[in-house]
């Protein structure tokens, strides 16, 4: 369900301002909202005892709990369940669980969905969860590369795929999508979002939920979405795993929170609370979040569950005592369900039977998880429909490998090395990513078989047979190793080459969870490999596989051709063959800033202004451009190598200047639906078609708070034939041109607005308006 949300707004003099109280949503989804559901939900909830009620709050894996007892966690070590273990099985069948996770295949659901149906007395299905992040079976790119499409429909088309291909092995929820916004790139979980763009990210996140859930929960190749991990667990201190985030109310709601409400507006049924705390409140036990934020002012109806051990893991914050205390705080800060602690299931009894936690509160929690189970229709479909999917699908693949083939970014192409010419004849593939088909998938693959992986060797081997010409390949080292006994075989493929392609790059498990690193460098041998490689002279390509952006400074300077291919998934082979050869042209555009060097992180190109800049500024007034007291580095420069939005194609565009509907806009108009649009026209200037991204930045000043330098409120994806022309239009109102103050309001003011259209954020074609009063 999708509707049009601009919320009450109330005037002042010199601003509009949405405060938190009034931005009251309309439920977040009217399929779970609806009174035949409240009906059923409420006649089975009067039938239930608290164990069975404090069942459908609890979720296990197929091993049970497997939080350790840890020597700083004194209650969970003293606690005898712990130490006994738990049964799902048996839990299953008394009413004892309400969830599962990461449990693969029909047959295995299916045991556990019987248990539930057949023996536990009220017959309450149990729903079956999964980390499909970027295909079930059939695997594409991950969330990173896949938001470098910039294409969402084709992440809304993969999201139903996905769906599916799972649901035919009992799953009827994805943990997906993750909407962090990440502007750190040694955070490994950079690769799980769509990069540091909060207006992007929203866009992926209702493509997601759009895919996953589709229009009718209840059709059972649909699946509820789990939005995560709420909330700003991207902005993670350092990029360090699990570590603090700590910021300002106007960034929080400007910059992490808008894809968590933009998925929750566009029905999302459940999300995931996160590890980190924010601004000193863990998430999983953070009532202005889950309870202010989310479910009064958004009008979320579905449910929370932790993620992996976190009630467990207030104790480790310092935030609760006991087990009880973690339970008492996290259950009432509104988080449902939870995943792997044993807390809630071991906790909740006493805690209801003395009176410390309202059963109230408890059936709240056990209403919004029935409304789940009824709204996906579990209860008349419990088992897993279908023919069950076991392989990656033949007729997934064209779908996979056109967005592999989408979210390949071109970050230079010196003298036109790609595509590669018809009559290079012998080509030396090199590296350690160009035949290891497991390290294609990237982090969470899904349940995905090994050998359904098209590796770029298999490719580029099965191409060069049909045309007579030769393909030499040489390993020459493992990626993390410093073993450089391979080289000299890699040497001698490259001297005999007509063009050589380097496949390397980070090994899937370098990024994603708990992948964070202190250097974003090629690893091991690999950087003196190139060297010695591009010192050969030869064509040069560089096939870059990583999750992250990494620092590809030297390589910017010595390789002719840089393709970033992230990890590409079951199709990554066939891909990547079809963008080198040319049959089709790269079309990716970077959602994250790729840095010079390691110590410009956070880099993101939505920066702020400073009162010693360096950058569009007027420099000739003082401190003067060459002053040495400015807001730079004395060793590195302030921008990004390559920036948010940035990518080359085979062909070339160019764009005309910007032109607005008007030079401004009353204030009281933009209240009611009143916009300003900016129009610009895009062609493409080269020899052969191609898609470009056509990006609209905006920048704000004059406001009561400043605001960064540019920020994306719109994008098109669009195809244009050789010589062809497009006008791409823009509209600008509330949404775009509001701001978020640090009382947590959305306010606009009577300002100046400069409007950029272009191919990446460094575009400069502009114009003006203002918004008077
Ligand atoms: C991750 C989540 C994931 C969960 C279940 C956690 O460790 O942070 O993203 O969904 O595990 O596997």
């Amino acid at each position: 369900m999708k509707w049009n949300w601009r919320g009450v707004v109330a005037t002042s003099a010199v601003c509009v301002s949405l405060s938190l109280a009034a931005q009251q949503v309309k439920p977040a989804n009217a399929q779970l909202a609806s009174p035949e559901i409240e009906r059923r939900v409420n006649a089975l909830l009067k039938q239930m005892t608290l164990e069975e009620k404090i069942g459908q709050l609890v979720q296990y894996n197929d091993m049970g709990q497997n939080v350790l007892p840890s020597a700083d966690n004194k209650q969970v070590a003293d606690n005898p369940d712990a130490k006994l273990g738990i049964d799902p099985l048996k839990l299953a069948g008394n009413g004892g669980i309400g969830s599962m996770l990461n449990i693969v295949g029909a047959q295995k659901t299916h045991i556990y969905q019987q248990a539930a149906m057949e023996k536990s007395r009220l017959h309450i299905p149990l729903l079956f969860g999964a980390d499909v992040i970027h295909g079930y079976r059939t695997i594409y790119p991950v969330p990173l590369g896949l938001a470098s499409t910039w294409d969402t429909a084709l992440v809304r088309d993969l999201s139903a795929m996905s769906a599916a291909e799972a649901t035919t092995g009992g799953i009827r929820w994805f943990y997906s999508p993750m909407v962090d916004v990440a502007r750190d790139a040694r955070w490994g979980r950079i690769v799980e979002g769509a990069g540091e763009d909060p207006y992007l990210g929203s866009a992926m996140a209702r493509a997601y939920i759009d895919g996953y859930q589709g229009t009718n929960l209840g059709d059972t190749s649909h699946v509820a979405a789990s939005v995560k991990h709420f909330a700003a667990y991207g902005a993670a201190e350092g990029g360090r795993e699990y570590n603090t985030t700590d910021m300002s109310l106007s960034r929080m709601h400007q910059v992490y929170l808008p894809p968590y409400r933009a998925a929750v507006q566009e029905g999302a049924a459940t999300m995931m609370s996160a590890f980190n705390s924010l601004n000193g409140v863990p998430s999983t036990a953070n009532p202005y979040i889950m309870t202010d934020l989310l479910r009064k002012t958004w009008g979320f109806d579905g449910f929370v569950v932790s993620d992996y051990s976190a009630v467990m893991e207030l104790t480790h914050h310092g935030v609760a005592l006991t087990a009880a205390d973690a339970t008492k705080k996290a259950l009432e800060a509104g988080v449902e369900v939870d995943m792997m602690s044993h807390y809630y299931d071991a906790e909740l009894p006493t805690l209801v039977k003395s009176g410390k936690v309202p059963m109230s509160v408890v059936d709240e929690a056990v209403r919004r998880v029935l409304r789940v189970k009824f709204a996906l229709g579990l209860f008349e479909h419990p088992y897993a429909s279908g023919t069950e999917v076991t392989r990656a699908l033949d007729e997934h693949r064209p779908l996979v490998r056109k967005a592999a083939e989408e979210s390949f970014v071109l970050l230079k192409n010196d003298h036109d090395v790609l595509p590669l010419a018809a009559n290079a004849k012998k080509i030396a593939l090199i590296g350690p990513l160009a035949n290891d088909g497991m390290q294609m998938i990237g982090s969470w693959g899904g349940a995905n078989h090994k050998g359904d992986t098209i590796t770029l060797k298999d490719a580029m081997e099965a191409r060069a047979s049909k045309s007579g010409a030769t393909l030499t390949y040489a390993k020459g080292v493992e990626i993390k190793s410093t073993d450089e006994s391979g080289f000299a075989a890699a040497l001698d493929a490259a001297r005999g080459a007509d063009v050589v392609v380097m496949a390397l790059g980070e090994d899937a498990m370098m990024s994603g969870e708990a992948g964070a690193r202190a250097h974003l460098d090629l690893p091991g041998a690999q950087q003196q490999l190139m060297e010695q490689i591009a010192a050969l002279g030869k064509p040069t390509v560089l096939v870059l596989f990583s999750g992250r952006p990494l620092v590809l400074t030297w390589a910017a300077k010595h390789v002719d051709a840089i393709l970033q291919a992230w990890f590409p998934g079951t199709e990554a082979g066939n891909a990547l063959a079809n963008v080198l050869y040319g049959d089709a042209s790269p079309s990716g555009r970077l959602t994250v800033s790729f840095p010079y060097t390691v110590g410009q992180e956070p880099l993101y190109y939505a920066q702020f202004p400073t009162g010693r800049p360096t950058g569009d500024a007027d420099l000739s007034v003082p401190p003067g451009p060459n002053s040495r007291f400015l807001s730079r580095y004395i060793d590195a420069p302030n921008d990004a190598l390559y920036p948010f939005g940035y990518g080359l194609s085979y062909t070339t565009f160019s764009f005309s200047d910007v032109k607005l509907s008007s030079d401004k806009l009353m204030l009281k108009d933009v209240q009611h639906a009143g916009h300003i649009t900016a129009t610009a026209t895009v062609t493409n200037t080269g020899k052969r078609a191609g898609s470009e991204v056509v990006q609209c930045y905006v920048r704000n000043r004059g406001a009561s708070m400043e605001q960064p330098m540019r920020e994306l409120k719109g994008f098109r994806r669009v195809e244009l034939a050789a010589g062809e022309s497009k006008t791409v239009s823009f509209d600008l109102g509330f949404d775009e041109l509001s701001f978020w103050n640090n009382e947590g309001k959305q306010v606009i003011e009577p300002t100046e607005y400069t409007v950029f259209v272009g191919g990446d954020s460094r575009a400069d074609h502009q114009a003006m308006f203002h918004i008077v009063q």
